[in-house]
């Protein structure tokens, strides 16, 4: 096993056979000890975390590969908190893929002189850098194009996977009368034949859920969604 990368939430090794491992740590995104999903910093650790990002990942990714969407996914260890995955090649240096159904986070720091907070939003899909030093941008379709990052049907195929797999996971919620307000999604390319597929991972650190209007801690959605299967 070899030593990849430290990322904030998970490190990654890539094994002999040439997949990926990623291990999930019990560090959350967060500042000042407190958890912010959009943060780019390590606010706070809690004490399984890891094994509970990876639980709610899993239990995703096993519902859109049933589905035949593409992803990374090939299989979870979580009481290790391990995933194995297939390695992907990145869209630059990474990009972030949001997928908005109400007004809230950073869409509202911005826009909020023309919308309000929790306004409706119709799966409104946009695409940031990943770029810690500059806070995440935002960019177009446009500038992904001209910078050579993404071709414009790139950016098509990839807006409508975001939309596909961002309403599995909306109804996912919805049948437990919990509401999917945002959601962020990594996308990378297969290296052998260039084809757009999920990775990362799909946990409560990655979405903003609500019950009755009242936001839901990512913990407390891992035990809200997997503990009763
Ligand atoms: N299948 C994959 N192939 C290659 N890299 C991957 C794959 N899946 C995830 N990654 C990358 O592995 C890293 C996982 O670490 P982590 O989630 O801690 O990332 P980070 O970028 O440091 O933090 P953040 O997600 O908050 O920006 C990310 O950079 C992610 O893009
Ligand atoms: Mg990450």
């Amino acid at each position: 096993m070899k030593f990849v990368y430290q990322g904030k939430t998970k490190d990654v090794y890539s094994l002999e056979d040439g997949n990926y491992l990623l291990k999930f740590k019990d560090d959350v995104t967060g500042e000042d000890g407190i958890f912010d999903p959009g943060a780019n910093t390590v606010g706070l650790q809690i004490e399984g975390a890891g094994k509970a990002g990876l639980r709610l990942t899993k239990f995703f990714f096993e519902i859109l590969q049933e589905k035949g969407i593409p992803t990374h996914y090939v299989s979870a260890n979580v009481d290790a908190a391990e995933m194995i995955v297939k390695p992907a090649k990145i869209f630059g240096h990474g990009l972030e893929v949001i997928c908005r159904y109400r007004a809230v986070g950073s869409f509202l720091r911005r826009y909020g002189k023309y919308t309000v907070e929790g306004q409706e939003l119709d799966a409104f899909v946009e695409v940031t850098l990943k770029d810690d030093e500059r806070q995440d941008p935002p960019i177009s379709a446009d500038a992904l194009n001209m910078l050579g990052i993404l071709s414009l049907s790139e950016y098509e195929e990839l807006k409508n996977l975001t939309q596909i797999i961002s309403g599995i996971v909306k109804d996912e919620l919805k049948k437990r009368n919990i509401d999917l307000y945002d959601i962020k999604l990594e996308f990378g390319r297969t290296e052998q034949s260039n084809e757009i597929m999920l990775i990362d991972e799909i946990s409560g650190g990655n979405m903003r859920a609500y019950k009755d209007g009242v936001y839901i801690e990512p913990l407390e959605l891992e035990k809200m969604l997997v503990e009763q299967m």
